[in-house]
C-alpha cells in the first residue's frame, strides 16, 4: 500500500501548490505569445535511445507493452516536440513559440531536488536562428522565476556555448565522432574527482590545466554570447545572467548556446536547462526538415523548494492560495426550519455561477461561520427570521447589508465589485 519512491500524492493543499506554479508558468509564456501543446506520456524507447543520449537513456522507465513494443514513459519533451514538429511543420508560421507543462518519469535516486516523477515546463521557438531568439528564450526564463516573486538576489542563469568547446576539443584533435565523450568529462568535471577527469582528458590528448584555462578565459569563439548579453542588458536582465563555461548540459543534441539556471545559495541543483539544438530536426528526419531550434526545460520540484525558501516568494504563493479557497459565498442556516429554503439559494447562487457552499447538517452559526472562512468564501449569507430577506456579511471586514433572496446572486456581484474600504 505504499507510494513508490520518487512518486508524490498530491493531497488538496499540494494540489493547490501545483495550480499555482502551473498558473504561473502559463500566465508568463503567454504574455510572451507562446502557444500550449502537449504530446503522449508514452513513446517508442528509441526516440530516447537515439536522440536524447547521455545519463538520460540509463533513467527511462522503460517496458514491453502487451503488443511487444518496447516502449518509455516520457523523460523529457524535446525529442517528441521534434517529432510532432516535423510531421506538421509547414501548418505553422515560423517562428513557432510552444510551451507544455506536463509530468515526466526518470528512474533516478530520489533526492531534494529530484524525484522519479516530476512537472516539467518546457518552451521552445522553432525555425529562428538568430541571437534574438536566444535572448528572448533567456528573457523568458528570467521573467517565468521573477512571476513567482524571485529576483536577481534568488537565482543566476549560467551561460556556455557547446560550439565554443566543440571548436576548442577541434583545434586539439578530437574527432567529431568522440566530441560528445569529450563533452561528457567537462560535464562532471565539477562533480568529479582532479584524477579521475584529468584521466579522461588524457585520452583526448588534452590536459586538464588546458580545460581550465579556457574555462576562466574563452578565447571567445562564444561571440553570440555577446549579442545576447547585449540584448538582455537593453532589456534590464544583466544581473541575472553570468558567463560560466562549465556548463556544457548532459544532453546530446545541444549546439550553441546553453544554459543551467541556479539559485544563488547554491543548496539546490539546477532549477531549469536548455539550449540550442538546431540538427536535432534535421538528424530525425533525415535530412527532410531543417530547422533551428532553442528551449528550456524548468521543473517544480527545486523551484518548490525555493518558494518554500526565499520569503517574498513564499508570501506571494501563500496571498495566491489563500485567495483561491473553494467557495466564495458560503449559505449560513441560522433557522434550520429553513433549510429547504437555503438550497434553493445555494441553487441559485451555482447557477449563477457563484462557488457556493453550505453544511449538510444542523450546525451551530459559530461554526458555519468558521467553515465559510476555512472555505476562503468572501460573503457569508445568513438564512434565518428575515426571509425572504437574507442578511449578508462580507468576511473581508464583516460589513453587513440586507439583500433580497430572490436575485441575490446578481446584488452579490454588484457588491463584490466594490473596492474594500
Ligand atoms: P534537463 O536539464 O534534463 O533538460 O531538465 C530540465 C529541468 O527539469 C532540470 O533543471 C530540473 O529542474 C528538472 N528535472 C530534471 N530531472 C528531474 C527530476 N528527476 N526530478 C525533478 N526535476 C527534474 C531537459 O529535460 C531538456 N529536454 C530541456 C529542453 C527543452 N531543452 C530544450 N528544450
Amino acid at each position: 500500500m505504499q507510494l513508490l519512491p520518487g512518486f508524490r500524492d498530491f493531497y488538496p493543499e499540494a494540489c493547490a501548490l501545483r495550480e499555482y506554479i502551473l498558473s504561473v508558468w502559463s500566465s508568463v509564456c503567454q504574455r510572451y505569445g507562446f502557444a500550449q501543446y502537449d504530446g503522449p506520456a508514452l513513446e517508442s524507447v528509441d526516440l530516447y535511445r537515439k536522440k536524447s543520449g547521455g545519463e538520460l537513456v540509463g533513467q527511462l522507465f522503460d517496458f514491453n507493452d502487451k503488443g511487444g513494443r518496447h516502449v518509455a514513459l516520457r523523460p523529457e519533451m524535446t525529442p517528441t516536440l521534434a517529432r510532432m514538429v516535423i510531421a506538421r511543420e509547414r501548418d505553422y508560421k515560423k517562428p513557432m513559440k510552444w510551451f507544455c507543462a506536463p509530468s515526466f518519469f526518470r528512474y533516478e535516486k530520489a533526492q531534494r531536488g529530484r524525484l522519479r516523477e516530476f512537472l516539467q515546463l518546457n518552451c521552445d521557438i522553432l525555425g529562428e536562428a538568430g541571437s534574438g531568439a536566444d535572448a528572448e528564450l533567456l528573457a523568458l526564463v528570467i521573467d517565468v522565476l521573477r512571476g513567482f516573486g524571485l529576483g536577481a538576489g534568488d537565482f543566476v542563469v549560467r551561460l556556455s556555448d557547446r560550439d565554443a568547446w566543440a571548436q576548442f576539443a577541434l583545434a586539439r584533435g578530437v574527432g567529431t565522432e568522440r566530441l560528445l565523450d569529450f563533452l561528457a568529462v567537462v560535464d562532471k568535471l565539477e562533480r568529479a574527482s582532479e584524477a579521475d577527469s584529468r584521466h579522461k582528458l588524457e585520452t583526448f590528448g588534452i590536459s586538464l590545466e588546458a580545460v581550465r584555462e579556457f574555462i576562466r578565459n574563452p578565447a571567445c569563439e562564444a561571440v553570440k554570447l555577446g549579442e545576447i548579453l547585449a540584448n538582455l542588458r537593453a532589456r534590464g536582465m544583466a544581473e541575472f545572467v553570468e558567463v560560466d563555461l562549465t556548463i556544457v548540459r548532459g544532453l546530446a543534441y545541444y549546439t550553441g548556446l546553453v544554459f543551467e539556471v541556479f539559485d544563488r545559495s547554491g543548496k539546490e541543483r539546477a532549477l531549469a536547462g536548455g539550449g540550442r539544438y538546431d540538427q536535432l530536426l534535421e538528424v530525425m528526419s533525415d535530412g527532410k526538415v531543417s530547422m533551428p531550434a532553442l528551449g528550456f526545460g524548468m521543473g517544480d520540484v527545486v523551484l518548490a523548494n525555493l518558494l518554500e525558501d526565499v520569503p517574498a516568494a513564499k508570501a506571494r504563493r501563500d496571498a495566491w492560495i489563500a485567495a483561491r479557497g473553494v467557495a466564495d459565498v458560503y449559505v449560513v442556516i441560522a433557522d434550520e426550519g429553513r433549510r429547504a429554503d437555503a438550497l434553493g439559494v445555494v441553487q441559485g447562487l451555482r447557477e449563477g455561477g457563484w462557488r457556493g457552499d453550505y453544511a449538510f447538517g444542523e450546525l451551530k452559526v459559530g461554526k458555519q461561520f468558521q467553515a465559510a472562512e476555512l472555505a476562503g468564501a468572501r460573503f457569508a449569507v445568513v438564512i434565518g427570521s428575515e426571509w425572504p430577506e437574507v442578511k449578508v456579511k462580507r468576511l473581508a471586514d464583516r460589513q453587513e447589508r440586507m439583500l433580497a433572496a430572490n436575485d441575490l446572486h446578481q446584488q452579490l456581484a454588484a457588491w463584490d465589485l466594490e473596492r474594500l474600504p
